[in-house]
């Protein structure tokens, strides 16, 4: 089974005054993924992170075991790709919108030596996936819109990670993206979403730890 699963907490809602032990805090809860939303002001309008922030917290979750899940929300992604790869990432999601060249690109993030995944919006058909399929190892449902943390899930949105988990087939993850909390979890995961990202259901609350094991706990029990 790919270890492309499991919560990956999304720090876009974190403490970044302690950002670190932010990340610490959830590793040590289990989380194995590491989710990073990179935005540019262009792709949707708020200026997030880049490659520093990577490079900071590459050496604490790799030696974690974890991963490092960089969510490229940034226009012609394909231009940006060895930075991040060189500031560690494992994991590199495009848009789907965001360049004329998804095949280019997804090549490209493989060549670089991390593992590739497409990102698609609300308003994409998900066979939008059908032909890079074979060269991607993880498919990114957003059940918002993205840009922006603490929305609300869009409902409907497990008929889209349905299409993308049979396009992509067994070797492929399905991850969800937006709203994903105790009440979405768990029809995700029975749609065949195995990477849930939580932003504000685990950073938002007091107690991110005990907000990763809650959510691990319902994603394992939908899906059994
Ligand atoms: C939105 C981002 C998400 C965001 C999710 O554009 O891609 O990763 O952090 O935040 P929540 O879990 O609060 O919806
Ligand atoms: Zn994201």
């Amino acid at each position: 089974m790919s270890d492309l699963r499991g919560i990956a907490p999304s720090i876009l809602a974190a403490d970044f005054s302690r950002l670190g032990a932010q990340v610490q805090e959830v590793v040590a809860a289990g989380a194995r993924v590491i989710h990073v939303d990179v935005m540019d002001g262009h792709f949707v309008p708020p200026i997030t992170m880049g490659p520093l922030v990577v490079d900071a917290l590459a050496g604490l979750v790799h030696e974690a075991g974890g991963l490092l899940d960089v969510h490229l929300m940034i226009e012609r992604p394909e231009r940006h790709i060895a930075d991040f790869a060189k500031a560690g990432a494992d994991v590199i999601s495009i848009h789907a919108e965001a360049t004329p060249h998804v095949h280019y690109a997804l090549s490209a993030i493989r060549e670089a030596g991390c593992r590739a995944g497409l990102a698609i919006n609300p308003a994409t058909r998900p066979d939008v996936a059908e032909d890079v399929a074979s060269i991607v190892d993880v498919l990114l449902c957003m059940t918002v819109n993205p840009g922006w943390g603490g929305q609300p899930f869009i409902p409907g949105s497990e008929r889209r990670v349905a299409a993308l988990k049979a396009l992509g087939g067994p070797g492929v993850a399905v991850e969800v993206d937006g709203g994903i909390d105790a009440r979405t979890i768990g029809s995700c995961a029975t749609a065949g979403a195995s990477l849930f990202v939580a932003g504000s259901a685990v950073f938002g609350t007091d107690e991110p730890a005990e907000a990763v094991r809650r959510l691990a706990q319902a994603a394992a029990e939908a899906a059994s």
